[in-house]
């Protein structure tokens, strides 16, 4: 296990993939009745921007850094910058909440949250950073297996992301077998898989299983900072959600073109939103 995300904490990836994460939190919270939120490959909670890590890449500078200070924010982002504003009172970007720590936020008394963490210095940073929550779970284990774990849940509505390093060739397989486990085990789960755009080849794969998978509804969304044949590294990423709440996807329609073109690298940027699966 080499990747530590404290080195890439509010890059362009983790502004799309955290800004539609509480989107989709804050949806599901409409209603009264609980919601139970698993995060399968959790990080830690906080994130110092200012520490050796974030510093050395300097990532968080063309993500978060880029929105810090605008003041024509989309609503949907608005609502992320206050979130990333609450850990830093004093005006000066310096922490930034991970996704345990963003969904912790706006967790009300009749919700719950189940984390698992397989780093063991991640998982034990976590583990006291929520000990005195009575509704965080913490369990360093293996993410994959978190839905044979875990659900169905007790609570009829179910939020989960699933956020892996990507750091071995079958991990798209691996998040594929394991949403169909949890779609299986709990057919109303939300879920939200994040991953990279580097390689076109094994994403054409992926797109093609996961329309093909018997999935409810999927929705795919994209952002990318670079053209996406660029070999420089993560030219954008990504974002299946299977059953998505309403209007998630008409609300993004409004926010994407603008973040697309603030978080740009080269270019103008591009994104694009589409069903691959059970279109409403
Ligand atoms: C992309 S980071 C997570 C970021 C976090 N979800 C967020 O948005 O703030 C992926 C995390 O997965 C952890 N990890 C790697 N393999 C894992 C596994 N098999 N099960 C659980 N966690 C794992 C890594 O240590 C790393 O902290």
């Amino acid at each position: 296990m080499n990747y530590r995300h404290s080195f890439h904490a509010g890059n362009h990836a983790d502004v799309l993939k955290h800004a539609i994460l509480l989107r989709m939190v804050r949806l599901m919270q409409r209603k009264d009745a609980p919601l139970c939120y698993l995060d399968s490959h959790a990080g830690t909670a906080l994130y110092d921007l200012q520490g050796e890590d974030a510093s050395r890449t300097g990532e968080y500078l063309d993500g978060i850094g880029r929105l810090w200070t605008r003041d024509d924010l989309p609503e949907l982002l608005v609502d992320y910058r206050d979130a990333v504003a609450r850990h830093n009172p004093g005006g000066e970007l310096r922490l930034y909440p991970g996704s345990p720590q963003l969904v912790a936020d706006v967790l009300r008394e009749q919700d719950r949250m189940i984390l698992s963490e397989l780093h063991p210095d991640d998982a034990l940073t976590l583990k006291n950073h929520f000990a005195d929550e009575p509704g965080i779970a913490v369990h360093q284990r293996d993410g994959y297996q978190l839905p044979k774990a875990f659900l169905p849940v007790a609570e009829k509505r179910a939020l989960w992301l699933l956020d892996p390093p990507f750091e071995k060739p079958d991990d798209l397989q691996r998040c594929l077998a394991a949403v169909q486990v949890g779609i299986q085990r709990m057919r109303q789960t939300v879920i939200a898989l994040w991953y990279p755009i580097k390689d076109q080849r094994l994403l054409r794969e992926f797109y093609q299983r996961i329309g093909a998978a018997g999935l409810p509804k999927v929705l795919r969304v994209e952002l990318n900072v670079r053209p996406a044949d660029t070999s420089l590294g993560l030219n954008g990423s990504g974002l299946m959600l299977i059953n998505p709440p309403w209007p998630l996807w008409e609300e993004l329609e409004q926010s994407l073109p603008w973040l697309a073109a603030q978080l740009a690298q080269s270019g103008s940027g591009g994104w694009r939103m589409d069903w691959l699966a059970g279109e409403p």
